[in-house]
């Protein structure tokens, strides 16, 4: 295998001959020397290359422009500029590809709508090459963080027929032309089906039998939200465990979030720290914060009793019954608890079917944790797990029974307490990095109105 940049810039000796690739980032001339800056996307820092006005392939240094690649070989030699230990000393240049004048990715800085509008060019910016190295390393290590608990992964299904948040925000999976409302049973499937909001119900299924199990894979809604945290296709990740609780579920999700912030400060570091010198100054802190403190947990009723007396002026009203807005959440986690606040024991009118029924009959063991700067991140609940109540469950939120009778069979055939979770992966990414935007940690973000690339 070819010798990445990134390996490169960590070479403990000088290198007589070496190989490296790459996209041009600058070139520098002066009398009878350019200097190259290359750049292969395996880190943010660039390899520092110094041609020499007689090495072979000189001739065509001009064609050495922004966003042109090549294969350059030299000698690693320690550098006597500051801020970099190792620059090459071209013996051999070769052009590979061409970018002409066109290349839109110049040296100035482009606003983020306009690196969405070439989606296909972002990932070679410093800015995007930071982000999408980080959303590969943690979601490496959100595997390791269930493997080494013992927790089995598993692959649920992405096209369903059953709608598990209740809020009838599906993409329906159809082959029929025409309206397939009307004969769903010639349908593909032989019966209505959709894209999944969340592996869950399946999930279930094999936490009841394996104990402890996570899925990490896409979903999707088709809520006509436009925000800068709602996607129509996302990424989460929804561990369920056998025999626990709602506090043991509010307690791994505290632990999960505080090792995928630690994790990106251990192995990103490069990328991290340019994160908070361009993205989010307060970003170290913020994180070490997070890290080091237990999150705040309060009880629905009294966060709304929290933003009722805080005298603030909101857009969306507060009452008793209500969903908490965005606005609500960030009030909660950023202005008065000043951490990331779990809030639990929601009404139940306001959550989905399968979440258990306090004994108050009011309120279900939901749990929400809500960090500063994005607001919700999980969403969480010990479920039902008395066969009774889950059908009364089922009437009150008026599900036919029939979609769930395997769901009710886990209840009829050696129920447990059992609890899990949904971590949003786009908006922990967010959180970890201070990104404002879902659009740019999706590497080809769908919202509504687009599904450009
Ligand atoms: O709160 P939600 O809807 O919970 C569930 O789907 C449960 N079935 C999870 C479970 O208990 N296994 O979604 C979970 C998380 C949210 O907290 C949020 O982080 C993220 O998924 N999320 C979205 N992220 C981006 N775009 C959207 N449209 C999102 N909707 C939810
Ligand atoms: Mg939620």
């Amino acid at each position: 295998m070819r010798t990445l940049i990134k390996h490169v810039l960590v070479s403990t000796e000088p290198k007589e001959s070496l190989t490296v690739n790459g996209w041009v980032r600058t070139r520098r001339d002066s009398k009878g020397f350019s200097f190259l800056e290359l750049n292969d996307g395996s880190c943010l820092a660039n390899l520092q290359i110094v041609v020499d006005a007689a090495t072979p392939g000189y001739d065509r240094i001009t064609e050495f422009t922004t966003g042109a690649s090549a294969a350059i070989t030299g000698r690693l030699v320690a550098s006597p500029a500051q801020g970099q230990k190792w620059e090459l000393h071209a013996t051999q240049l070769e052009l590979i590809g061409i970018a002409d004048a066109t290349y839109p990715l110049q040296k100035k800085g482009h606003t983020p709508e306009f690196m969405r509008s070439i989606g296909h060019l972002r990932p070679r910016s410093n800015l995007y090459g930071a982000i999408f190295r980080l959303r590969s390393k943690l979601a490496f290590a959100v595997h390791e963080f269930f493997q080494s608990r013992d927790f089995v992964y598993v692959h649920t299904p992405i096209i369903t027929a059953s709608d598990c948040e209740g809020a009838g925000e599906m993409f329906r999976v159809t082959t029929l032309k025409g309206k397939p409302d009307d004969q769903p049973e010639s349908d593909f499937f032989g019966k209505k089906t959709f894209l999944t909001v969340s592996g869950q119900l399946e999930g279930e299924t094999f936490a009841c039998a394996l104990s402890n199990i996570y899925t990490f894979g896409p979903t999707f809604r088709a809520e006509n939200s436009n925000t800068a945290r709602h996607a129509a296709e996302f990424w989460m990740i929804e561990p369920e465990m056998a025999f626990c609780d709602l506090r043991g579920d509010m307690d791994l999700a505290e632990e999960f979030i505080k090792s995928l912030a630690k994790y990106a400060l251990e192995h990103c570091a490069e990328d991290m720290a340019f994160f908070a010198k361009f993205v989010d100054k307060g970003l170290n802190e913020r994180l070490k914060f997070v890290i080091e403190r237990p999150f705040i947990r309060v009880p629905y009723t009294e966060a709304v009793e929290i933003l009722l007396k805080s005298g603030k002026k909101f857009e969306y009203p507060v009452s008793y019954g209500q969903n908490l807005q965005s606005e609500h959440e960030r009030f909660l986690t950023e202005e008065h608890f000043k951490s990331p606040t779990t809030v639990f024991n929601y009404p139940r009118e306001i959550k989905p079917f399968y979440m258990r029924v306090n004994d108050d009959g009011k309120t279900v063991t939901a749990m929400d944790v809500l960090v500063p700067g994005i607001g919700e991140v999980i969403g969480g609940a010990q479920r039902e797990e008395r066969p009774d109540v889950l059908m009364q469950q089922m009437a009150f939120h008026k599900l036919n029974p029939a979609d769930y009778s395997w769901y009710a069979d886990l209840r009829k055939y050696g129920t447990v307490p059992h609890a899990g979770f949904g971590l949003g992966f786009e908006r922990l990414l967010m959180f970890v990095s201070g990104v404002s935007n879902i659009r740019d940690v999706i590497p080809f973000a769908r919202t509504p109105g687009n599904a450009e690339f």
